[in-house]
């Protein structure tokens, strides 16, 4: 493995034109598959000569180890990452009337979950380091609308997302809960679709609210078969009401207390849950091995000011922009958490220029997200426009995810840093 790169714009302003680069798809899962292939399909074997499809021992096997893994008390498994935010919001005691704080700056199920709870999201824009919901807006924001008892809905709930695997500021958020709003029983509700295994002051995603959800979509860095998803919480009488909601609100056969929905978990994907857990610590590693790299390629290349890591959430991109101007910035990093890089974002200039330069050299990327959540048609009747939330506006336009998975290769990670350093040049 080379220890450097040499970049033609920078070290090489006469070189022959450089060789073909490497492709490199956003994602394989195939090369995980390839490695675990014997023991997942002995696991749905398994699951196949029980007869035993839905919930059962393989699920309740893997929300005892889920929950374990998360410093929950309890986990139940569900439907999908979408189900199990229903769960946690409904569990946390939202219901129709109230309002939900969230970011716009995730995926569309972090606020349409609050709609199906019969509930009204209130977007609030993200901090302009992370891209995480900015707490410090929220303070002021549940100041405002809690004094102002005209306005519809009272604040329930407050769901920060752990984007692309960093915890939210969840010191500031515990604050305005247990202090600020205390009087208002205002709880916290994780978004930890995208951070299984993230921790925050070492204490882990999941046992940071009073319920969090997460899902197991086939490109999450723990993921099944198909859809599946599980909630946690460390209060036991909300899981045993999400057990019951996700089983049609049912605590025994054909009796029904209240209307659930059917959002149980397939014992076929908890099954390959199960083989990949003993997996997910040591490509969670790999994965921050990798962001070190990514990182470390683009400080020598010169497309960035130097490692995130040297930031503060307080120090904002743009006054990184305005000192330097660079034409990659990556995104801060917060010093108490454990970020688990679902994705490696950066925040490039030009960047649908760039996304088709990578593409034509078979290199994959991605936008997460191209449209903030409060400019969606469907959001609509919420009555924000363009411009409300700025800094979201503003990431949307600039956020580009490059190659991110445990088998990536260095040799695949100098390929991107490449391509992307001849971009610029
Ligand atoms: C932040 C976030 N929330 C919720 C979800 C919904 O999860 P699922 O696709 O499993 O329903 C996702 C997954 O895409 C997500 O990234």
């Amino acid at each position: 493995m080379k220890s450097s790169l040499s970049f033609p714009h920078k070290t090489q302003p006469n070189a022959a034109p450089e060789s073909v680069p490497l492709a490199v798809p956003l994602l394989d899962l195939r090369r995980q598959y390839d490695g675990l292939r014997a023991d997942v399909l002995a696991a749905i074997a398994r699951v196949c000569d029980s007869q035993s499809f839905i919930l059962g021992p393989e699920v309740e096997a893997l929300e005892r180890e889920i929950a374990a893994l998360t410093g929950a008390a309890c986990a139940v498994g569900c439907a999908s990452g979408t189900e199990a935010l229903w769960l946690a919001l409904v569990a946390a005691g939202v219901k129709p009337g109230d309002s939900v704080i969230t970011t716009p700056f995730s995926f569309f199920a972090s606020a349409s979950a609050i709609v199906r709870a019969g509930a009204t999201p209130v977007f609030v824009d993200v901090d302009p380091g992370t891209l995480n919901l900015d707490a410090t807006l929220v303070g002021r924001r549940l100041r405002d609308r809690q004094a102002t008892p005209t306005k519809p809905g009272n604040v329930r709930a407050i769901l920060p997302v752990h984007l692309y695997g960093q915890c939210a500021d969840m010191d500031r958020f515990d604050r305005i809960v247990h202090e600020d709003a205390q009087e208002f029983g205002v709880a916290i509700v994780e978004d930890a679709a995208q951070a299984i295994g993230a921790e925050w002051r070492g204490r882990g995603a999941g046992s940071l609210g009073i319920t969090a959800a997460f899902s197991f979509y086939p490109t999450k860095n723990l993921s099944a078969y198909g859809d599946a998803g599980i909630v946690t919480t460390s209060c036991p009488g909300m899981a045993e009401h999400m057990r019951q909601l996700r089983n049609h609100g049912s605590p025994r056969r054909y009796y029904h207390h209240e209307f659930g929905w059917n959002g149980r978990m397939d014992a076929i994907q908890a099954a390959v849950l199960r083989v990949k857990l003993g997996h997910i610590a040591n490509w969670n590693r790999r994965r921050q091995q990798h962001a070190a790299t990514y990182d470390r390629l683009f400080a020598e290349s010169g497309l960035t000011s130097g490692p995130a890591s040297n930031r503060t959430s307080n120090q904002t991109s743009g006054q990184i922009s305005n000192q330097l101007n660079p034409p990659v910035r990556l995104l801060a990093r917060s010093p108490q958490a454990k970020h688990v890089f679902h994705q490696y974002v950066i925040r490039a200039q030009r960047r649908d220029e760039l996304r088709k330069f990578l593409a034509d050299r078979k290199i994959g990327s991605e936008i997460y997200y191209p449209l903030p959540l409060h400019l969606q048609p469907v959001f609509s009747y919420l009555g924000l426009k363009a411009g409300d939330l700025p800094v979201s506006e503003k990431a949307a336009r600039e956020v580009l995810a490059l190659p991110m998975f445990p088998e990536l290769t260095e040799a695949e990670i100098q390929s991107v840093v490449e391509s992307i350093a001849e971009f610029y040049s």
